[in-house]
């Protein structure tokens, strides 16, 4: 078992260790690299990705991403929700900042879990909340269970979150994305054995590392050719090399999920 942690349940601690780490920075070489986004990538927009939502906790603080794929579902990792309920959620959309106070605010009116899962390392890693107010955002096409091969070894795949921007740093303010290659099943399964549950999980980063999702960013999309094909779920650590990011392998999952968008 790797030492995964969950989102932003950690954030407090997280928080601390950052502020720690900045001050640290003060008395630092001038060489010390400044943290990246997600880790390694560039700012963006909610404009540009209009049907990337905020999950948050009933005070509108972001904890994990999701992906509108309806006016009134989203797209996001069951790790997200364990220990939710429809009253405790809120999704946020068509706000790029986290300490903003626009877009869209919606209730949820159901939480669905994939009901087999267990832990992100067992697979199943998919939920899709239902919306009570709809949102006014272009939404996302996901893969059908027919397009497997969209997963084919360096295929680029971006991914977007306001997750952490080093394995222990703190959360974005603003939306970030990167580019990252997928990883073939049998390297991947190379770096994280029986954890990588090839059915369920398609893993993408770069072999020497420094690009990569982390903290925070869990429940979001990777985008193949603009179309959502997979979910943020885990890694060892952020951006290591030789431990690529491991998503959702959502072809398995896309009949549950228009189920799921059409209930
Ligand atoms: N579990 C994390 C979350 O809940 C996502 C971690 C992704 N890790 C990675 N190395 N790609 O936000």
């Amino acid at each position: 078992m790797f030492g995964l942690t969950r989102a932003r349940k950690t954030a407090a601690v997280l928080a601390a260790t950052a502020a720690a780490a900045a001050t640290a920075l003060l008395t630092a070489p001038a060489a010390v690299a400044a943290p990246q986004p997600i880790v390694g990538g560039t700012t963006t927009t909610t404009t540009a990705y209009p049907f990337m939502m905020q999950i948050t906790d009933a005070s509108q603080d972001q904890f994990c991403g999701g992906t509108l794929v309806s006016p009134t579902k989203v797209v996001t990792a069951a790790h997200c929700m364990v220990g939710e309920s429809t009253g405790s959620v809120r999704v946020v959309g068509g706000r790029t900042y986290l300490n903003g106070t626009n877009g869209t605010v919606s209730r949820v009116s159901k939480i669905w879990i994939h009901p087999n899962y267990r832990n992100v390392t067992s697979g199943d890693d998919v939920a899709v909340l239902t919306l009570s107010t709809s949102m006014p955002y272009t939404t996302a096409k996901y893969v059908s269970s027919s397009q497997t091969s969209v997963y084919a070894a360096g295929t680029t795949a971006r991914v977007l979150g306001w997750g952490t921007t080093s394995q222990s740093g703190s959360s974005s303010n603003q939306l970030r994305t990167a580019t990252v290659p997928t990883v073939s099943d049998s390297s991947c399964r190379g770096s994280y054995g029986s954890d990588f549950v090839a059915s369920d999980m398609v893993c993408a980063g770069y072999t020497s590392g420094g690009v990569d999702t982390c903290q925070g960013d869990s429940g979001g999309p990777l985008l193949i050719g603009g179309v959502l094909a997979g979910i943020t779920s885990w890694g060892e650590g952020c951006a290591q090399a030789g431990y690529p990011g491991v998503y959702t392998r959502l072809t398995t999952f896309s009949s549950l999920v228009t189920a799921q968008v059409n209930s």
